[in-house]
């Protein structure tokens, strides 16, 4: 029996957000009663991570409707609309916010007991993006090598997601069948979602791993000491352009000129059905301040100018194989995504 953690809990109209911005020092609990207060958290980083993210919107649906005792469908709908103006421009680049919205609105749609509806929708896609999880991390084991030695970006762990995690749901499965023997963690600057969250989670586990900056992975790769990098993602397009924390193109360049297997491992709630090429990918600019400080101190002179692009872009001809839940997919990414889509 696989042990879950999810940084989310819902009960009686209030979702709780383990506070991912205090981790790894301390375990605290934001508690969320309206659809701005859950807007703020998943803008602010209290949640984060693509899979995350959508569920925890699709959960400031259903608190939208929590006064609602004789409210009209019509007054419903409202509250529902004005709900997802606010959670929808709370981050711009992972998809799986905007797809937890819409699928939240055409429950709502066509229910006649609303509230009922779009809270039981929510906890669907909560338990869906669980089990997705499983079946990315067996999908995705099955590609390494026993005793692999894997490099690892951010945290696309159960921190990220409904809980286990896509890229760490594989090193889980692969850890428990002796293909991982170690983990590489990127620290992930300017947030340090890597030190923070990724090593918190591994260490929670005894699963072996070591902490770099994020600058050290190429030195690491020409020394042999890395068998395959697996990484979460933000969004995916239609050909296989992968949006990610900032950094992992320059990994995927990295792994490519080393020869060095570069995987991205998402549930088919990331890809974007809609675009094709990565430029038309939003990616989100963050405050100047994570550049310029760390963990609160200026590390910088006041005048400086800094630019914080908080994602990435990579190619599709960097990319060995693009792990779902429905299976494998490899090079053409197009016509490889379309059938799983079917
Ligand atoms: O800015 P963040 O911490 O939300 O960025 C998270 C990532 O880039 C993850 O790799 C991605 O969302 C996948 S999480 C399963």
């Amino acid at each position: 029996m696989v042990k879950l953690f999810s940084p989310l809990k819902f009960n009686k109209g209030v979702l709780e957000l383990l506070d991912q911005r205090l981790l790894p020092h301390k375990q605290e609990w934001v508690r969320c009663v309206t659809p701005q207060e859950v807007a703020k958290a998943i803008k602010e980083m209290v949640v984060r991570g693509a899979p995350a993210i959508g569920i925890a919107a699709a959960f400031g649906m259903a608190i939208a409707l929590n006064e609602r005792e004789n409210w009209s469908k019509e007054k419903a709908f409202e509250a529902l609309r004005t709900a997802k103006v606010s959670l929808a421009s709370s981050r711009p680049t992972a998809v799986n916010l905007f797809w937890a919205l819409d699928r939240i609105m055409a429950v709502a749609e066509k229910s006649e007991d609303v509230k009922a509806a779009v809270t039981e929708e929510a906890f669907k896609i909560w338990e869906e993006d669980k089990r997705q999880n499983l079946a990315i991390g067996e999908n995705g084991a099955r590609l390494l090598k026993i005793g692999s030695r894997i490099l690892t970006h951010c945290n696309a762990g159960a921190l990220a997601t409904g809980g286990y995690g896509t890229a760490l749901g594989v090193i889980r499965w692969g850890f428990s069948q002796g293909r991982v023997s170690k983990v590489w963690v990127d620290e992930t600057r300017p947030l340090l979602q890597g030190a923070r969250l990724t090593a918190w989670e591994l260490a929670g586990e005894s699963i072996p791993h070591t902490l770099i900056t994020d600058n050290m992975a190429g030195w690491l790769m020409q020394k042999g000491e890395v068998d395959a990098v697996v990484v979460g993602a933000d969004r995916i397009t239609k050909r296989g352009f992968v949006a990610n924390k900032i950094g992992t193109y320059s990994l995927a360049v990295l792994a490519h000129h080393h020869g060095i297997p570069f995987y991205v491992a998402a549930p088919t709630s990331t890809i974007d059905w809609k675009i094709e090429d990565g430029k038309e990918i939003p990616i989100e600019k963050r405050e100047e301040k994570e550049v310029s400080s760390c963990m609160g101190r200026a590390t910088a002179p006041k005048a400086t100018p800094t630019y914080n692009p908080a994602f990435d872009v990579t190619p599709p001809e960097l990319i060995t194989a693009i792990i779902t839940e429905k299976g494998v997919v490899f090079s053409p990414y197009q016509t490889g995504l379309q059938a799983i889509k079917e």
